[in-house]
């Protein structure tokens, strides 16, 4: 097989982010809702995504910064503490894409893309009603990343889960992935429905004993 070496020091930050994005796939996407301390509702979606460890149950999201400085959700995450991830399945895929927009603060997504709304139950901000799973986080840390643009590296704890009836399995507190049509994004524009999901066994490793032999 033969490969091709990029050196990344070569390449543009444009260019570095399409060559990225276009590998590390497919993301998860982490639909933010936030309330500013004027009051104001965002709702912006977050690829830059995924969990990190559950015992503390923390996940990360990297927001860059526009160029006339933060976005919206993220100050609005530094001036709270607080945050909902919401789960975006198919029929949110229009709504979750026009929530991108680059809007005025003084603009809410939820009214824009004309999300319905519900409040959290432990933070006092919204999330999206008909997404079947939604994540009520509290700030934990921001590590900040970046030369020409700053980038906000957010990790949360998860502080309640939220979950609908129907992907919810019947004998435990997970959810049943056949039933959802979570979206995850791809590079250049593009996103993808999960497929009919495989499973494999953990692997079994024999244990070695001090003798160096195997039980
Ligand atoms: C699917 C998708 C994923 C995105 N992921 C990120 C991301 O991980 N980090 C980021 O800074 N912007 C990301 N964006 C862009 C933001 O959604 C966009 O800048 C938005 O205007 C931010 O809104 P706000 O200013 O209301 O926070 C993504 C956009 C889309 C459509």
């Amino acid at each position: 097989m033969q490969h091709q070496a990029i050196d990344l020091n070569n390449l543009s930050s444009k260019e570095v982010y399409f060559l990225l994005t276009s590998l590390v796939v497919p993301r998860p996407i982490a639909w933010i809702s936030t309330v500013d301390k004027n009051g104001v509702s965002n709702l912006a979606p977050f690829s830059y995504f995924n969990g990190m460890c559950s015992d503390p149950p923390l996940v990360s999201v990297a927001i860059g910064d526009n160029r006339d400085g933060p976005k919206d959700s993220f100050r609005a995450i530094e001036e709270t503490g607080i945050f909902c991830i919401n789960l975006v399945e198919a029929h949110h895929a229009e709504a979750m894409h026009e929530s991108s927009g680059a809007f005025p603060p003084e603009v809410s997504e939820f009214d824009v893309a004309q999300v319905s709304s519900v409040p959290c139950d432990t933070i006092s901000c919204i999330r999206v009603a008909d997404a079947r799973a939604a994540f009520e986080c509290r700030l934990v840390d921001v590590h900040r990343y970046g030369n020409k643009k700053k980038i906000n590296l957010v990790v949360a704890e998860v502080i309640r889960v939220h979950m609908a009836n129907d992907i919810v399995m019947p004998d435990q507190k997970m959810a049943n992935q056949e039933a959802m049509q979570v979206v995850g994004r791809l590079g250049d524009g593009a996103y993808a429905l999960l497929q009919t999901p495989f499973r494999m066994p953990s692997v079994k490793v024999p244990r070695r004993n001090p003798e160096g032999t195997t039980s």
